[in-house]
């Protein structure tokens, strides 16, 4: 199972566009997915038509719950989800920053059965809290979305300077699957020349599928469907369908760095 977190702690950088689109993606293309929400805002859950989540993941910090109980199922085929409900915020004002605390999220993934899922998918919250370092340490992947926008540049450095910190300490697996530019306006040379500087500077590092601005994905979380169910042919979904492409085309290997 390859486990990739989705990471950027700037708010609004399309984390979870990019978790939910990219999960029902990969799943249409017939791998199962479990998606982890660890977010306490629950972007995800909503999406997923989840209305009571429960406690949801906070469990695992809460009352020592394994991962595997928490699993639900979604409306998209080959999707499940555990859910993030606003216990996150309470589960993450009581955990202190220690090597046990930022494990419990690994040492529960191995209650996951062996071989049911292709693909283990967290959204993250936009910061480095205990509940991002809990995710990092857990997988083995990091995707960074970025917003197509000045400003943004400097939080992937930030990113990737966190990254090599815990691949140096907790967690040496630990590998960039890639940088997806979002929210792409190709009409515009503002948004062209972010994306140039964005593959001048991190090389391979940054996928080939660049995530083109489109009001669709903005209208889908409001009815519960993810991009591929909501308007399969916009070009939202097609984006989402190439970035999966990309992604499994490295199933086997260890790509990025
Ligand atoms: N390609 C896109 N086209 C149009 N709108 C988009 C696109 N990607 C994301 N958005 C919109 O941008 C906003 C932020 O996206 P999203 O919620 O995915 O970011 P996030 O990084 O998860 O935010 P947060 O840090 O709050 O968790 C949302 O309103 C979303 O609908
Ligand atoms: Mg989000």
């Amino acid at each position: 199972m390859r486990s990739i977190a989705v990471f950027n702690q700037k708010g609004g950088s399309g984390k979870t566009t990019t978790t939910v689109s990219l999960s029902a993606a990969i799943a249409e293309y017939g791998r199962r997915v479990l998606v982890v929400d660890m977010d306490p805002q629950g972007t995800a859950t909503n999406w997923f038509g989840i209305k009571d989540a429960g406690r949801g993941i906070a469990d695992i910090f809460i009352s020592v719950r394994s991962l595997v109980e928490l699993v639900r199922p979604t409306a998209v085929m080959g999707v499940n989800l555990v859910p993030a409900s606003t216990w996150l915020l309470g589960a993450e004002k009581v955990l202190s920053w220690e090597v046990g605390t930022v494990q419990i999220f690994s040492k529960t993934m191995t209650s996951l059965p062996h071989g049911q899922w292709d693909y283990l998918i967290v959204d993250c919250p936009p910061a480095l809290g205990i509940l991002t370092a809990n995710a990092l340490i857990g997988v083995e992947e990091v995707l960074i979305p970025i917003e197509a926008h000045h400003l943004a540049l400097p939080s992937v450095d930030r990113v990737i300077t966190s990254v090599e910190s815990l691949r140096n300490h907790l967690n040496p697996e630990l590998r960039i699957t890639g940088i997806l530019a979002c929210r792409v306006d190709s009409r515009t040379r503002h948004s062209k020349n972010i994306v140039q500087e964005l593959r001048s500077r991190f090389g391979d590092l940054v996928f080939k599928v660049e995530i083109r601005e489109n009001v669709r994905l903005a209208e889908a979380p409001s009815q519960g469907q993810p991009i591929t169910l909501y308007d399969s042919q916009c070009t939202g979904a097609r984006d989402y369908r190439d970035l999966a492409h990309e992604i499994m085309a490295g199933e086997g290997e260890g790509h990025g760095s």
